[in-house]
């Protein structure tokens, strides 16, 4: 039986790896694809996930959603993912989005599935996952888990405290948090161990495959060295959460308490990861520690391969 599950993203380079990645994985069975702002304006990254799913023959509906935060406004990062937030690699025009609104249509996902029956999952600014559960908690109950790329319990990549998800909306983020669902967190500290090197970009092109795995290819060629990680390469985010769902046994996880920071200070969207039992809160996620990244670029390549 393959896991149904929903993706809320913001394409976004690496998102369109995880899209992928989920849709060439008989082990997921995606139902909904919702998307926000955040990498690239919601016009931008709403057609990306149109064409990204087209490329890859899918039919799954597309949905849009916000178009800022919960509080404030969406800042996108054009030297990662430029203004057409797929650094500039052209796809062809995917179907027309699905109408609706994310949240309407992620609490209608909800209510048709059974107990615990749902995975969410959350590869952008959490703001469409919040909004769909803030007004209607009893959701939650339909919920098998809830994973997500944010956070860090080291320095941030958005700003020195901050990952760029969390930092988009820490607000959304403590909803999620805070919602009484199993929550796994994928953060930078775990991504930093995905590496996308030349090395790794010509193995999985050498496996031949279809536009899917060529467009991959080309998206993760264009991605600049990481400053923060000392240039050896990038870290690969978005797909590393869905490669937990695929194949949990490349991941070792830690029980955590985890606080997100809000206000306007310095701080704002910095994830305090409890991660040795240093406070009395009890833990309300799993988070994602040590990944067998050889083995996660195996699962990677092997199944871009199956894509058209
Ligand atoms: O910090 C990495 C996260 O922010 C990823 O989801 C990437 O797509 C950006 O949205
Ligand atoms: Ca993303």
């Amino acid at each position: 039986m393959s896991r149904p599950i929903l993706i809320d993203c913001d394409p976004g380079t690496d998102d369109a790896i995880a899209l992928w990645l989920a849709l060439g994985s008989p082990e997921l069975d995606l139902q909904l694809v919702t998307v926000s702002g955040g990498n690239a304006g919601l016009d931008r990254t709403l057609a990306n996930a149109s064409a990204i799913l087209s490329l890859a023959g899918s039919e799954v509906p597309v949905v849009p959603g916000a178009d800022r935060p919960l509080m404030g406004r969406f800042t996108g990062d054009v030297r990662v993912h430029a203004a057409d937030g797929l650094a500039g690699v052209p796809l062809p025009r995917g179907r027309p989005p699905a109408p609706g609104l994310a949240a309407d249509a992620i609490r209608t996902a909800l209510r048709g599935a059974g107990p615990e029956e749902l995975t969410l999952i959350g590869i952008a600014p959490a703001t469409n996952l919040a909004l769909a559960l803030a007004t209607e908690p009893a959701l939650a109950s339909r919920v098998r888990e809830i994973v997500l790329m944010t956070g860090a319990w080291g320095e941030g990549n958005w700003t020195p405290a901050a990952e760029f998800n969390a930092a988009s909306d820490p607000e959304a983020l403590s909803v999620l948090l805070m919602a009484g669902v199993p929550v796994t967190l994928v953060t930078l500290e775990l991504t930093a161990q995905a590496l996308v090197t030349p090395e790794r970009i010509s193995a999985i092109r050498a496996r031949g495959g279809g536009a899917c795995l060529r467009a991959a290819c080309d998206i993760l060629a264009t991605t600049p060295p990481s400053r923060r990680l000392g240039g050896a390469g990038h870290p690969l985010h978005d797909p590393c959460a869905i490669a937990w769902l695929v194949a949990p046994a490349l991941f070792s996880t830690r029980p955590a308490a985890v606080l997100v920071e809000g206000g306007s200070g310095p701080g704002r969207g910095r994830t305090h990861v409890d991660r040795w039992g240093r406070t009395s809160a009890d833990p309300n996620a799993a988070v994602a520690e040590t990944l067998d990244a050889d083995g996660f670029f195996a699962l990677l390549g092997e199944r871009l391969a199956r894509l058209p």
